[in-house]
């Protein structure tokens, strides 16, 4: 039997999960603390090791680009989407990870690496 109650339940996630790609992390929404908590572990582990602990740029260097100066004001004029699609997809010699960070875990870092340079 074919029960038209199948597809309004799938219609149902469909439309939830529509709703929730465009509600989380809305522009402009001021990330909370444990949020950026989360952020600095993940820089700690991925990060640090080219940017340096503060972000400065002075980790290890490896054949090409330097790893950028994330304190400086060329990097926070940068919007959240320009500097979200580097940590997302990487950039010249910037990994993107094996595998990549989630969206939610390049927001954290990225809401980590804003608070660097205030
Ligand atoms: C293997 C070294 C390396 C690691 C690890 C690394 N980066 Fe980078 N990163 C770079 C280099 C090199 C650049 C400069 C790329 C360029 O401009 O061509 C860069 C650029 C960036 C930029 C862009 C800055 C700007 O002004 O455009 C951001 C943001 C960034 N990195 C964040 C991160 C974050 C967050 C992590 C950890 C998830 C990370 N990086 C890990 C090497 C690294």
């Amino acid at each position: 039997m074919r029960s038209p109650y199948i597809w309004r339940g799938v219609m149902f996630l469909v439309v939830m999960g529509i709703g929730q790609s465009a509600a989380y992390g809305q522009p402009g929404a001021d990330p909370s603390p444990a949020r950026i908590e989360k952020g600095k572990k993940v820089f700690v582990k991925l990060c640090a090791g080219c940017h340096g602990a503060e972000g400065k740029g002075d980790g290890y260097k490896l054949l090409g680009a330097d790893p950028a100066n994330l304190t400086a004001s060329a990097t926070k004029k940068k919007s959240d989407a320009v500097l979200l699609n580097t940590i997302h997809e990487g950039k010249s010699s910037m990994p993107s990870w094996n595998v990549r960070l989630s969206e939610q875990d390049s927001r954290d870092v990225l809401a980590y690496v804003r608070t660097l340079s205030k």
